[in-house]
């Protein structure tokens, strides 16, 4: 069935059940209304901590709270019709063991009511996986480059340029695996690890910035619009919205500078969609 004609939620079983099948169409998004605008093409939507960044203007992912991510997570159920919306968790909210990680999985989803949560899950978090799956909260995990240990790293570096680090990112994605992670986003690693991590799990592959190698792929989707002036070299633009809203931004201007506004009788009369 196109994603055209679905009529029912995708689920977090569903997603795993696409592994080697019709790639995944996966997305952030952080609002309501563009997430509506999304939702009819997409398998996944993620409320990606990224917010942090592309909404809120952080440095990194680091100083996002629970509060924010159940913020837009709220927002983006309300936009969101079909597609599985999955709700990152928080830096410091679930490293600390599998009790912990569970007491802000199960927050997240009975005041977001996502239908799963995303975790990045270095080699240390296949207990909590394991935890967090048998006890009814379906994870995605996130293996290779991880944005939040990005100040142990030294940044956001593409992952696996020496054999440890490919071991390294072969072992968080098995770990993931085998302990019950419906999918794995795999980020920043070249095309043959990412075949190697997608041909030694069960979980469907999520790529970005690793390739077609995987099972499907995720942008962050103000990178995928053009809203910023730079994007990473991976990703391909399919709008331009920096420059419209630039322009949108200066045509206003020149109207308001111009007392080229609405007139008494337009001002509060409302737009209705023809036929309503
Ligand atoms: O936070 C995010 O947007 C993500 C994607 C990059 C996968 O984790």
């Amino acid at each position: 069935m196109s994603a055209q004609s679905r009529r029912d939620r995708v689920t977090a079983a569903s997603v795993r059940a696409r592994k080697g099948a019709e790639p995944l169409v996966c997305l952030t998004a952080y609002d309501a209304p563009t997430a509506s605008l999304l939702d009819p093409h997409c398998d996944v939507l993620l409320v990606g901590d990224s917010l942090g960044m592309v909404v809120h203007g952080l440095p990194s992912t680091v100083g996002v709270t629970t509060e924010m991510m159940i913020l837009h997570g709220q927002a983006v159920m309300r936009g969101a019709r079909q597609a599985l919306v999955v709700v990152d968790l928080a830096f410091g909210t679930y490293e600390a063991g599998p009790a912990q990680a569970f007491e802000t999985a199960a927050r997240v989803l009975r005041e977001t009511g996502a239908g799963a949560v995303k975790i990045e899950s270095g080699a240390y978090a296949g207990e909590t996986v394991r935890y967090l799956s048998e006890r009814g909260v379906p994870v995605m995990a996130h293996v290779g480059l991880r944005p939040q240990a990005s100040l142990v790293t030294g940044g956001f570096r593409a992952k696996g340029r020496d054999e440890a680090e490919r071991a390294a990112v072969l072992e968080e994605a098995r770990a993931a695996d085998e302990a019950g992670a419906f999918a794995i986003v795999v980020e920043g690693v070249d095309a043959r690890l990412a075949e190697e991590v997608t041909k030694a799990v069960a979980a469907p592959t999520i790529g970005i910035g690793a390739s077609a190698a995987c099972d499907g792929q995720i942008l962050v989707v103000p990178d995928m619009l053009g809203l910023f002036e730079w994007t990473p070299k991976f990703v391909r633009r399919y709008a331009d919205l920096r420059a419209d809203i630039e322009d949108a931004a200066r045509r206003y201007a020149e109207d308001v500078r111009a007392r080229r506004f609405p007139s008494d009788a337009e001002t509060y009369r409302l737009r209705r969609p023809a036929g309503e």
